[in-house]
Protein backbone atom coordinates (compact mmCIF):
# COMPACT_ATOMS: atom_id res chain seq x y z
CA UNK A 1 0.00 0.00 0.00
CA UNK A 2 0.92 3.53 -0.79
CA UNK A 3 0.64 6.08 1.92
CA UNK A 4 0.00 9.48 1.54
CA UNK A 5 2.01 11.94 4.05
CA UNK A 6 -1.23 12.77 5.85
CA UNK A 7 -1.61 9.09 6.88
CA UNK A 8 2.29 8.74 7.43
CA UNK A 9 2.04 11.69 9.86
CA UNK A 10 -0.66 9.88 12.06
CA UNK A 11 0.34 6.81 11.69
CA UNK A 12 3.79 8.45 13.39
CA UNK A 13 1.97 10.67 15.76
CA UNK A 14 -0.01 7.00 17.30
CA UNK A 15 2.94 5.01 17.27
CA UNK A 16 5.30 7.97 19.27
CA UNK A 17 2.52 8.54 21.97
CA UNK A 18 0.27 6.14 22.24
CA UNK A 19 0.34 2.93 23.92
CA UNK A 20 0.93 0.02 21.47
CA UNK A 21 -2.14 -1.93 22.64
CA UNK A 22 -3.08 -2.26 19.03
CA UNK A 23 -2.07 -3.15 15.75
CA UNK A 24 -4.31 -1.60 13.68
CA UNK A 25 -5.07 -1.30 9.18
CA UNK A 26 -2.60 1.64 7.78
CA UNK A 27 -5.64 3.54 7.04
CA UNK A 28 -6.26 6.93 9.04
CA UNK A 29 -9.91 7.60 9.13
CA UNK A 30 -11.67 10.92 9.50
CA UNK A 31 -15.39 10.81 8.45
CA UNK A 32 -18.24 8.26 8.40
CA UNK A 33 -21.67 7.74 6.67
CA UNK A 34 -24.23 5.15 6.93
CA UNK A 35 -21.88 2.18 5.71
CA UNK A 36 -18.91 4.44 4.67
CA UNK A 37 -15.99 5.54 5.59
CA UNK A 38 -13.70 7.94 4.66
CA UNK A 39 -9.76 8.56 5.06
CA UNK A 40 -7.94 11.81 5.77
CA UNK A 41 -6.99 11.94 1.91
CA UNK A 42 -11.00 11.79 0.77
CA UNK A 43 -10.63 8.02 -0.16
CA UNK A 44 -13.95 5.72 0.56
CA UNK A 45 -14.51 2.31 1.88
CA UNK A 46 -17.09 0.40 2.74
CA UNK A 47 -16.49 -0.22 6.52
CA UNK A 48 -17.02 -3.97 7.17
CA UNK A 49 -15.64 -3.91 10.80
CA UNK A 50 -19.10 -1.46 11.85
CA UNK A 51 -16.42 -0.74 14.78
CA UNK A 52 -16.64 -4.64 16.25
CA UNK A 53 -20.60 -4.33 15.80
CA UNK A 54 -21.09 -1.06 17.48
CA UNK A 55 -22.20 0.88 14.43
CA UNK A 56 -25.16 -1.69 13.25
CA UNK A 57 -27.36 1.77 12.62
CA UNK A 58 -24.98 2.93 10.22
CA UNK A 59 -21.97 6.04 11.28
CA UNK A 60 -23.25 9.53 12.05
CA UNK A 61 -26.85 8.31 11.93
CA UNK A 62 -28.76 11.63 11.68
CA UNK A 63 -31.96 10.68 14.77
CA UNK A 64 -28.99 9.14 17.29
CA UNK A 65 -26.19 12.33 16.81
CA UNK A 66 -29.57 15.10 16.52
CA UNK A 67 -30.62 13.39 19.77
CA UNK A 68 -27.07 13.80 21.17
CA UNK A 69 -26.48 17.40 19.94
CA UNK A 70 -29.90 18.32 21.62
CA UNK A 71 -29.34 16.61 25.24
CA UNK A 72 -25.46 17.95 24.81
CA UNK A 73 -26.73 21.20 24.80
CA UNK A 74 -29.17 20.58 27.99
CA UNK A 75 -27.26 18.19 30.37
CA UNK A 76 -24.67 15.77 29.90
CA UNK A 77 -23.80 14.40 33.50
CA UNK A 78 -24.85 14.60 36.69
CA UNK A 79 -23.76 11.17 38.66
CA UNK A 80 -26.23 8.90 40.18
CA UNK A 81 -25.98 10.93 43.38
CA UNK A 82 -29.17 12.64 41.95
CA UNK A 83 -32.33 11.55 39.72
CA UNK A 84 -32.26 12.86 36.03
CA UNK A 85 -35.43 13.67 34.13
CA UNK A 86 -33.45 10.92 31.16
CA UNK A 87 -33.12 8.21 33.46
CA UNK A 88 -36.11 7.34 34.28
CA UNK A 89 -38.11 7.06 30.56
CA UNK A 90 -34.71 5.33 29.39
CA UNK A 91 -35.24 2.42 31.92
CA UNK A 92 -38.91 2.32 31.23
CA UNK A 93 -38.04 2.25 27.19
CA UNK A 94 -35.46 -0.43 27.68
CA UNK A 95 -38.25 -2.33 29.56
CA UNK A 96 -40.36 -2.12 27.07
CA UNK A 97 -37.96 -2.75 24.53
CA UNK A 98 -36.65 -6.25 25.75
CA UNK A 99 -39.25 -7.18 28.24
CA UNK A 100 -36.91 -7.72 31.42
CA UNK A 101 -38.15 -6.08 34.76
CA UNK A 102 -35.25 -3.83 35.13
CA UNK A 103 -31.44 -2.44 33.69
CA UNK A 104 -28.39 -1.85 35.20
CA UNK A 105 -27.03 0.94 33.06
CA UNK A 106 -22.98 1.54 32.36
CA UNK A 107 -20.74 1.96 30.07
CA UNK A 108 -18.15 -0.25 28.07
CA UNK A 109 -19.34 -3.83 27.01
CA UNK A 110 -16.51 -5.36 29.90
CA UNK A 111 -18.14 -3.32 32.88
CA UNK A 112 -21.46 -4.59 31.76
CA UNK A 113 -19.76 -7.87 31.98
CA UNK A 114 -18.21 -7.31 35.37
CA UNK A 115 -21.48 -6.23 36.74
CA UNK A 116 -23.13 -9.31 35.37
CA UNK A 117 -20.23 -11.70 37.24
CA UNK A 118 -21.10 -9.82 40.27
CA UNK A 119 -24.92 -9.92 40.19
CA UNK A 120 -24.68 -13.37 39.66
CA UNK A 121 -22.54 -14.19 42.59
CA UNK A 122 -24.82 -11.85 44.78
CA UNK A 123 -28.06 -13.97 43.51
CA UNK A 124 -25.80 -17.15 44.20
CA UNK A 125 -25.22 -15.69 47.64
CA UNK A 126 -28.46 -14.14 48.79
CA UNK A 127 -31.10 -16.23 46.58
CA UNK A 128 -29.80 -19.71 45.85
CA UNK A 129 -28.14 -20.26 49.67
CA UNK A 130 -24.23 -20.80 48.13
CA UNK A 131 -21.69 -21.08 51.15
CA UNK A 132 -20.14 -17.54 51.21
CA UNK A 133 -17.16 -16.82 48.77
CA UNK A 134 -17.53 -20.86 47.35
CA UNK A 135 -19.47 -19.46 44.08
CA UNK A 136 -18.21 -20.80 40.64
CA UNK A 137 -19.53 -19.31 37.40
CA UNK A 138 -19.00 -21.27 33.69
CA UNK A 139 -17.65 -19.64 30.84
CA UNK A 140 -16.22 -21.40 27.55
CA UNK A 141 -13.28 -22.35 25.88
CA UNK A 142 -12.16 -19.39 23.37
CA UNK A 143 -14.41 -16.67 24.71
CA UNK A 144 -14.45 -13.31 24.21
CA UNK A 145 -15.85 -10.97 27.37
CA UNK A 146 -13.55 -7.85 27.68
CA UNK A 147 -9.73 -6.79 28.97
CA UNK A 148 -10.33 -6.42 32.99
CA UNK A 149 -8.36 -8.65 35.38
CA UNK A 150 -11.30 -10.72 36.01
CA UNK A 151 -12.53 -11.35 33.04
CA UNK A 152 -9.12 -12.30 31.29
CA UNK A 153 -9.14 -14.59 34.25
CA UNK A 154 -12.01 -17.36 32.28
CA UNK A 155 -10.09 -16.36 29.55
CA UNK A 156 -8.19 -19.58 27.50
CA UNK A 157 -6.07 -16.63 25.08
CA UNK A 158 -3.01 -16.56 26.23
CA UNK A 159 -2.38 -12.83 24.66
CA UNK A 160 -5.26 -11.57 26.29
CA UNK A 161 -4.28 -13.59 29.70
CA UNK A 162 -0.03 -13.38 29.76
CA UNK A 163 1.72 -11.19 33.14
CA UNK A 164 -1.86 -10.06 34.01
CA UNK A 165 -1.97 -12.91 36.69
CA UNK A 166 -2.55 -13.35 39.75
CA UNK A 167 -6.13 -14.74 38.40
CA UNK A 168 -9.17 -13.84 39.75
CA UNK A 169 -11.02 -17.17 41.51
CA UNK A 170 -14.48 -18.80 41.08
CA UNK A 171 -14.40 -19.41 37.06
CA UNK A 172 -14.60 -23.06 35.71
CA UNK A 173 -14.14 -23.28 31.65
CA UNK A 174 -15.98 -25.64 29.68
CA UNK A 175 -15.49 -26.28 25.75
CA UNK A 176 -17.88 -24.20 24.01
CA UNK A 177 -20.97 -25.70 21.58
CA UNK A 178 -20.89 -28.70 24.28
CA UNK A 179 -23.85 -29.01 25.99
CA UNK A 180 -22.49 -32.65 27.79
CA UNK A 181 -19.63 -30.94 29.20
CA UNK A 182 -22.36 -28.14 30.65
CA UNK A 183 -24.35 -31.11 32.08
CA UNK A 184 -21.66 -33.44 33.69
CA UNK A 185 -19.98 -30.20 35.70
CA UNK A 186 -23.79 -29.27 36.28
CA UNK A 187 -24.01 -32.52 37.83
CA UNK A 188 -20.97 -32.63 39.89
CA UNK A 189 -21.26 -29.20 41.41
CA UNK A 190 -24.54 -27.29 40.85
CA UNK A 191 -24.86 -26.85 44.43
CA UNK A 192 -21.75 -23.96 44.43
CA UNK A 193 -22.29 -22.71 40.92
CA UNK A 194 -24.09 -19.52 40.32
CA UNK A 195 -24.19 -18.85 36.29
CA UNK A 196 -23.12 -20.01 33.18
CA UNK A 197 -21.86 -16.89 30.65
CA UNK A 198 -21.87 -17.79 27.00
CA UNK A 199 -21.69 -15.75 23.76
CA UNK A 200 -24.77 -16.88 21.51
CA UNK A 201 -22.02 -16.73 18.63
CA UNK A 202 -18.23 -16.40 19.58
CA UNK A 203 -17.46 -13.28 17.82
CA UNK A 204 -14.02 -12.91 18.77
CA UNK A 205 -12.97 -16.01 18.50
CA UNK A 206 -13.83 -15.97 15.11
CA UNK A 207 -17.54 -16.25 14.63
CA UNK A 208 -18.03 -19.26 15.74
CA UNK A 209 -21.77 -20.34 15.17
CA UNK A 210 -22.77 -22.54 17.71
CA UNK A 211 -25.23 -25.96 16.77
CA UNK A 212 -28.58 -24.99 16.37
CA UNK A 213 -30.21 -26.49 19.23
CA UNK A 214 -26.88 -25.35 22.05
CA UNK A 215 -28.03 -22.56 23.30
CA UNK A 216 -31.81 -24.00 24.10
CA UNK A 217 -30.12 -26.75 25.95
CA UNK A 218 -27.96 -24.92 28.30
CA UNK A 219 -30.73 -22.86 29.04
CA UNK A 220 -32.80 -25.71 29.89
CA UNK A 221 -29.31 -27.33 31.86
CA UNK A 222 -29.45 -24.12 33.93
CA UNK A 223 -33.27 -23.87 34.87
CA UNK A 224 -32.65 -27.67 35.72
CA UNK A 225 -29.92 -26.90 37.86
CA UNK A 226 -30.87 -23.44 39.57
CA UNK A 227 -27.90 -21.86 37.63
CA UNK A 228 -28.39 -18.09 35.76
CA UNK A 229 -28.15 -18.71 32.08
CA UNK A 230 -26.17 -14.95 31.08
CA UNK A 231 -25.99 -14.15 27.95
CA UNK A 232 -22.62 -11.92 26.36
CA UNK A 233 -24.86 -10.32 23.23
CA UNK A 234 -22.31 -7.12 23.33
CA UNK A 235 -21.50 -8.24 19.98
CA UNK A 236 -24.43 -10.43 18.94
CA UNK A 237 -27.25 -8.18 20.24
CA UNK A 238 -29.14 -5.23 18.62
CA UNK A 239 -29.82 -6.79 15.10
CA UNK A 240 -26.28 -7.92 14.75
CA UNK A 241 -27.40 -11.72 13.57
CA UNK A 242 -30.44 -10.85 12.57
CA UNK A 243 -33.07 -11.07 15.83
CA UNK A 244 -33.40 -8.65 18.37
CA UNK A 245 -31.22 -10.57 20.46
CA UNK A 246 -29.13 -13.74 18.42
CA UNK A 247 -30.71 -15.56 22.05
CA UNK A 248 -34.18 -15.31 20.15
CA UNK A 249 -33.28 -17.33 17.45
CA UNK A 250 -33.72 -19.98 19.95
CA UNK A 251 -36.67 -18.75 21.67
CA UNK A 252 -34.69 -18.25 25.28
CA UNK A 253 -34.84 -15.84 27.60
CA UNK A 254 -31.66 -15.65 29.20
CA UNK A 255 -31.67 -14.98 32.94
CA UNK A 256 -29.28 -12.25 32.34
CA UNK A 257 -28.54 -10.46 29.41
CA UNK A 258 -25.58 -8.43 28.66
CA UNK A 259 -25.76 -5.40 26.21
CA UNK A 260 -22.79 -2.78 24.74
CA UNK A 261 -21.79 -1.62 21.59
CA UNK A 262 -24.88 -1.04 18.89
CA UNK A 263 -26.77 -0.05 22.43
CA UNK A 264 -25.63 3.60 21.09
CA UNK A 265 -25.23 3.30 17.63
CA UNK A 266 -21.42 3.79 18.36
CA UNK A 267 -22.28 7.31 19.34
CA UNK A 268 -20.87 6.99 22.56
CA UNK A 269 -19.49 3.88 25.07
CA UNK A 270 -22.94 2.61 26.68
CA UNK A 271 -23.68 -0.75 27.84
CA UNK A 272 -26.82 -2.39 30.06
CA UNK A 273 -27.01 -5.46 32.26
CA UNK A 274 -30.92 -6.10 32.09
CA UNK A 275 -32.49 -8.93 34.43
CA UNK A 276 -35.84 -9.49 36.43
CA UNK A 277 -36.23 -8.00 40.24
CA UNK A 278 -35.36 -11.50 42.01
CA UNK A 279 -31.71 -11.12 40.31
CA UNK A 280 -31.11 -7.71 40.00
CA UNK A 281 -32.36 -5.84 43.04
CA UNK A 282 -29.87 -8.61 45.09
CA UNK A 283 -27.71 -5.44 44.72
CA UNK A 284 -28.43 -2.75 47.11
CA UNK A 285 -27.83 0.89 46.86
CA UNK A 286 -23.94 1.86 47.69
CA UNK A 287 -22.58 -2.02 46.43
CA UNK A 288 -22.05 -1.25 42.69
CA UNK A 289 -22.04 1.73 39.85
CA UNK A 290 -20.39 3.96 37.60
CA UNK A 291 -20.08 7.74 37.40
CA UNK A 292 -20.64 7.53 34.28
CA UNK A 293 -23.77 4.55 34.29
CA UNK A 294 -27.12 5.91 32.85
CA UNK A 295 -26.08 9.37 32.42
CA UNK A 296 -28.33 11.71 30.64
CA UNK A 297 -26.83 11.65 27.47
CA UNK A 298 -26.13 8.13 26.89
CA UNK A 299 -29.62 7.69 27.52
CA UNK A 300 -30.94 9.99 24.97
CA UNK A 301 -28.86 8.34 22.26
CA UNK A 302 -29.04 4.90 23.57
CA UNK A 303 -33.14 5.11 23.30
CA UNK A 304 -32.80 7.23 19.46
CA UNK A 305 -30.19 4.13 18.36
CA UNK A 306 -32.65 1.33 19.51
CA UNK A 307 -35.83 3.37 18.19
CA UNK A 308 -33.70 3.42 14.68
CA UNK A 309 -33.65 -0.34 15.13
CA UNK A 310 -36.92 -0.87 14.75
CA UNK A 311 -37.83 1.84 12.18
CA UNK A 312 -35.74 0.79 9.90
CA UNK A 313 -36.23 -3.16 10.60
CA UNK A 314 -32.38 -3.69 11.37
CA UNK A 315 -33.39 -7.04 12.25
CA UNK A 316 -35.45 -7.82 9.00
CA UNK A 317 -32.21 -6.51 7.27
CA UNK A 318 -29.53 -8.50 8.69
CA UNK A 319 -31.42 -11.66 8.19
CA UNK A 320 -32.30 -11.60 4.60
CA UNK A 321 -28.95 -9.23 3.72
CA UNK A 322 -26.81 -12.09 5.88
CA UNK A 323 -28.34 -15.02 3.73
CA UNK A 324 -27.59 -12.94 0.55
CA UNK A 325 -24.00 -12.27 1.29
CA UNK A 326 -22.86 -15.66 2.50
CA UNK A 327 -24.83 -17.05 -0.96
CA UNK A 328 -22.85 -14.78 -2.77
CA UNK A 329 -19.56 -15.47 -1.04
CA UNK A 330 -19.42 -18.97 -1.58
CA UNK A 331 -19.79 -18.47 -5.04
CA UNK A 332 -16.20 -17.44 -5.33
CA UNK A 333 -13.99 -19.81 -5.90
CA UNK A 334 -10.76 -18.90 -4.89
CA UNK A 335 -7.65 -21.22 -2.93
CA UNK A 336 -7.75 -18.51 0.07
CA UNK A 337 -11.41 -19.25 1.09
CA UNK A 338 -11.67 -22.17 3.01
CA UNK A 339 -15.00 -21.39 4.67
CA UNK A 340 -17.91 -19.00 4.87
CA UNK A 341 -19.97 -18.74 7.81
CA UNK A 342 -22.29 -16.70 10.26
CA UNK A 343 -25.53 -15.70 11.10
CA UNK A 344 -27.58 -12.14 9.78
CA UNK A 345 -24.79 -9.64 9.33
CA UNK A 346 -21.97 -11.03 11.64
CA UNK A 347 -20.42 -13.09 9.23
CA UNK A 348 -16.54 -14.49 9.29
CA UNK A 349 -14.57 -16.24 5.56
CA UNK A 350 -11.94 -18.27 7.35
CA UNK A 351 -8.52 -17.74 4.75
CA UNK A 352 -6.47 -20.74 3.67
CA UNK A 353 -2.73 -19.58 3.34
CA UNK A 354 -1.95 -19.14 -0.15
CA UNK A 355 1.38 -17.48 -2.06
CA UNK A 356 2.75 -16.75 0.93
CA UNK A 357 0.04 -14.52 1.52
CA UNK A 358 -2.58 -14.19 4.65
CA UNK A 359 -5.69 -12.64 5.94
CA UNK A 360 -3.73 -9.74 6.82
CA UNK A 361 -2.46 -9.59 3.10
CA UNK A 362 -6.10 -10.14 1.91
CA UNK A 363 -7.62 -6.94 4.19
CA UNK A 364 -4.22 -4.50 2.54
CA UNK A 365 -5.35 -5.94 -0.48
CA UNK A 366 -9.29 -5.04 0.07
CA UNK A 367 -8.62 -1.96 1.48
CA UNK A 368 -6.55 -0.85 -1.00
CA UNK A 369 -9.93 -1.56 -3.13
CA UNK A 370 -11.69 -0.10 -0.95
CA UNK A 371 -13.28 -2.15 1.59
CA UNK A 372 -12.22 -2.23 5.35
CA UNK A 373 -12.33 -5.21 7.36
CA UNK A 374 -9.76 -6.74 9.98
CA UNK A 375 -8.19 -10.51 10.91
CA UNK A 376 -9.15 -12.06 14.00
CA UNK A 377 -6.64 -15.33 15.06
CA UNK A 378 -4.58 -14.55 12.14
CA UNK A 379 -6.50 -16.75 9.58
CA UNK A 380 -10.19 -15.43 10.34
CA UNK A 381 -11.74 -12.32 8.62
CA UNK A 382 -14.79 -11.30 9.91
CA UNK A 383 -17.25 -9.07 7.46
CA UNK A 384 -19.97 -7.43 9.96
CA UNK A 385 -20.91 -4.13 7.65
CA UNK A 386 -23.48 -1.35 9.08
CA UNK A 387 -26.79 -3.57 8.92
CA UNK A 388 -28.09 -0.15 7.17
CA UNK A 389 -25.95 -1.26 4.10
CA UNK A 390 -28.69 -1.70 0.88
CA UNK A 391 -28.58 -4.76 -1.50
CA UNK A 392 -26.49 -2.65 -4.40
CA UNK A 393 -24.33 -1.86 -1.67
CA UNK A 394 -23.23 -5.19 -0.54
CA UNK A 395 -23.30 -6.29 -4.05
CA UNK A 396 -20.32 -3.97 -4.98
CA UNK A 397 -18.89 -4.68 -1.66
CA UNK A 398 -18.87 -8.55 -2.50
CA UNK A 399 -17.28 -7.77 -5.66
CA UNK A 400 -14.59 -5.40 -3.91
CA UNK A 401 -13.65 -9.00 -1.76
CA UNK A 402 -13.80 -11.22 -5.03
CA UNK A 403 -11.51 -9.04 -6.81
CA UNK A 404 -9.05 -8.60 -4.09
CA UNK A 405 -8.34 -12.48 -3.49
CA UNK A 406 -8.29 -12.99 -7.55
CA UNK A 407 -6.01 -10.69 -7.59
CA UNK A 408 -3.77 -11.85 -5.03
CA UNK A 409 -3.92 -15.14 -6.45
CA UNK A 410 -2.22 -14.42 -9.33
CA UNK A 411 1.01 -12.28 -7.50
C1 LIG B 1 -18.94 -10.57 23.39
C2 LIG B 1 -18.20 -9.39 23.92
N1 LIG B 1 -18.30 -9.09 25.22
C3 LIG B 1 -17.68 -8.03 25.74
C4 LIG B 1 -16.88 -7.22 24.96
C5 LIG B 1 -16.16 -6.06 25.59
O1 LIG B 1 -16.69 -4.85 25.21
P1 LIG B 1 -15.86 -3.48 25.38
O2 LIG B 1 -14.75 -3.53 24.39
O3 LIG B 1 -16.85 -2.41 25.11
O4 LIG B 1 -15.35 -3.47 26.78
C6 LIG B 1 -16.76 -7.48 23.60
C7 LIG B 1 -15.92 -6.64 22.74
O5 LIG B 1 -15.56 -6.97 21.63
C8 LIG B 1 -17.44 -8.60 23.06
O6 LIG B 1 -17.34 -8.92 21.76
Amino acid sequence: MEFSAATKQHIGLEERYGAHNYHPLPVVLSSGKGCFVWDVDGKRYFDFLSAYSAVNQGHCHPKIVAALKEQAEKLCLTSRAFHNDALGPYEKFIHDYFGYDKVLPMNSGAEAVETALKLTRKWGYRRKGIPENEAVIIACEGNFHGRTISIVSLSTDPGARADYGPYTPGFEIIPYNDPKALASLLEKRAATIAGFLVEPIQGEAGVNVPDDGYLKSCYDLCKKYNVLFIADEVQTGIARTGRKLCCDHEEIRPDIVILGKAISGGVLPVSAVLADDEIILTIRPGQHGSTFGGFPLACKVATAALEVVEEEKLAEKADSLGTFFRKEMQKIESPFIREIRGKGLLNAVVIEPYNGKQAWDVCLKMAENGLLAKPTHDHIIRFAPPLVITEEELKEAIDIIHRSVKSLEVL
